[in-house]
């Protein structure tokens, strides 16, 4: 009876659990693919190291894998930038199909990547590289490759999200909550990537470049992360009925595209408010579809697991390079610059308690147009002047934050997060 040979570059979090789930779905998968899938070898570092795998699976070998002729689909749950980009396109030049749960690799190469893939006439899917088992890089790519999806808004990364609910829900402190996320593996190897907003960045970078079908590459994703997020502005913000999520945003506005990542304001209304824990949900817009959300696990081996397992299935299900491998319609567009962006926006001011402090603040704002909705003034030992503004132009609310830090009655940086309004 024949068998389709598949290798795992890598055996850590994701690894092992692909590999447990396709031995535990055996039958289900010989029923759907017509025969057994097998994992011929993983790759590893260590193979010292005390891990559930059957005799003379891990090899610290490439050449092994890439060599192998019976061996047709590999799945790189590895990480990292070198080796493993070298590491696909040898596999690809070697005629096998990869799929890859890589962000940060894709966001920086894919170009280089998805033309070795064409070029070989083999099949590149990376399904498990953005919010694990939400498919929604399907849903792009297949389901709405031609509708107009305009505008994306997510929370993308499971750890940094695990982090906030903790602390807003149970107290816990930040470094007590990343390093419960870390036990859980919803970390990166390297949790600064989750922290910072850059793992948030190289997603969004890739739903942009399938969303608009422009190749968006994460260094120009502009990333702030939840690391220099003050818990007061957390709690100021929920006195005000708001959640404070880290967003990865995306727009198309007519043939100009941008995308960011930053803690915002959530409305409690919005649908990304109540997403819990290491939960993410994707938030997209378009005229046709109006708004279709996708939420679920966003983090963690056997999520992410059943993406890779979809994924390498898929490459097993079809032939050839497949309709998907078709990019030939991407083309440039400018940069929308973050400045021109709309919103309203929470301000925070810590300042000295004086007369006439609140009215400076005011003219600052008027001087650039910013339009106050709601003012609300915290005292403790300093004083926090917490505005919510009408809709404005970010450009503007920054030069209007920039001018009060000037002012002598200012005691810290102003804090500036825009607030998502589900009609922008
Ligand atoms: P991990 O637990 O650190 O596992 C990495 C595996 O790759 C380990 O088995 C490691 O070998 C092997 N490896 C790393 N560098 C290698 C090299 N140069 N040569 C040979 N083997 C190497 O990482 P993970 O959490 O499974 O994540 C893997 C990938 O999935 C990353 O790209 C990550 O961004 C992505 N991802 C993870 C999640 C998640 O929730 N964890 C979700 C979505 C996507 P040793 O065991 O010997 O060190
Ligand atoms: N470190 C990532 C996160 C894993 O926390 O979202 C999923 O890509």
């Amino acid at each position: 009876m024949s068998e389709t040979r598949i290798g795992l570059l890598g055996f850590g979090t994701v690894g092992s659990a692909v590999h447990r789930l396709l031995g535990e779905s055996a039958e289900a998968i010989e029923r759907v693919t017509g025969e057994p899938v097998v994992v011929a070898g993983a790759l590893v570092r260590d193979p010292s190291r005390r891990r559930p795998a059957p005799d003379g699976l891990l090899t610290t070998d490439f050449a092994r894998l890439r060599d192998d002729p019976s061996i047709s689909v590999v799945a790189e749950v590895m990480g990292g930038i070198e080796p493993t980009r070298t590491y696909l396109l040898e596999l690809m030049a070697a005629g096998k199909s990869v799929v890859s749960a890589n962000k940060q690799l894709l966001a920086r190469h894919g170009e280089e990547l998805f033309a070795e893939a064409e070029r070989r006439g083999v099949q590149l899917r990376f399904e498990a590289s953005v919010c694990a088992a939400i498919p929604v890089v399907k849903v792009l790519r297949e389901s709405m490759i031609v509708t107009g999806v305009h505008r994306i808004d997510g929370i993308v990364n499971g750890t940094t999200n695990f982090i906030l609910t903790r602390m807003v829900s149970a107290g816990d402190t930040y470094a007590a909550a990343l390093h419960e996320a870390q036990e859980l593996g919803y970390a990166e190897a390297d949790p600064t990537e989750d922290v910072t907003g850059a793992d948030a960045a190289a997603k969004i970078a890739i739903l942009a470049s399938i969303a608009f079908h422009t190749r968006v590459r994460t260094d120009e994703v502009e990333h702030v992360g939840i690391d220099g997020l003050d818990l007061v502005d957390v709690r100021h913000a929920s006195a005000l009925g708001y959640q404070v999520k880290l967003i990865a945003s995306a727009m198309q506005v007519g043939d100009a595209v941008c995308a960011r990542v930053h803690p915002c304001l959530l409305d409690a209304d919005h649908p990304l408010a109540s997403v819990q824990g290491a939960f993410n949900a994707v938030m997209l817009r378009g005229s046709s579809i109006r708004e279709v959300i996708l939420e679920g696990p966003g983090a963690g081996g056997e999520e992410t697991a059943t993406a890779v397992i979809g994924d390498l299935l898929a490459v097993i299900g079809t032939s050839g390079t497949g309709f998907l491998q078709h990019d030939g319609y991407y083309r440039e567009l400018r940069r929308l610059p973050l400045d021109e962006l709309r919103s309203p926006f929470y301000l925070r001011f810590e300042v000295d308690d004086e007369p006439g402090v609140l009215a400076q603040v005011a003219q600052a704002l008027a001087a650039e147009s910013v339009s106050v909705a709601q003012v609300v003034q915290h005292s403790g030992r300093g004083v926090h002047i917490v505005i919510l503004t009408h809709t404005a132009r970010e450009g503007s609310v920054r030069a209007a934050a920039r001018a009060v830090a000037g002012l002598g009655f200012s005691r810290s940086a102003p804090v500036a997060l825009p607030v998502l309004v589900r009609s922008a």
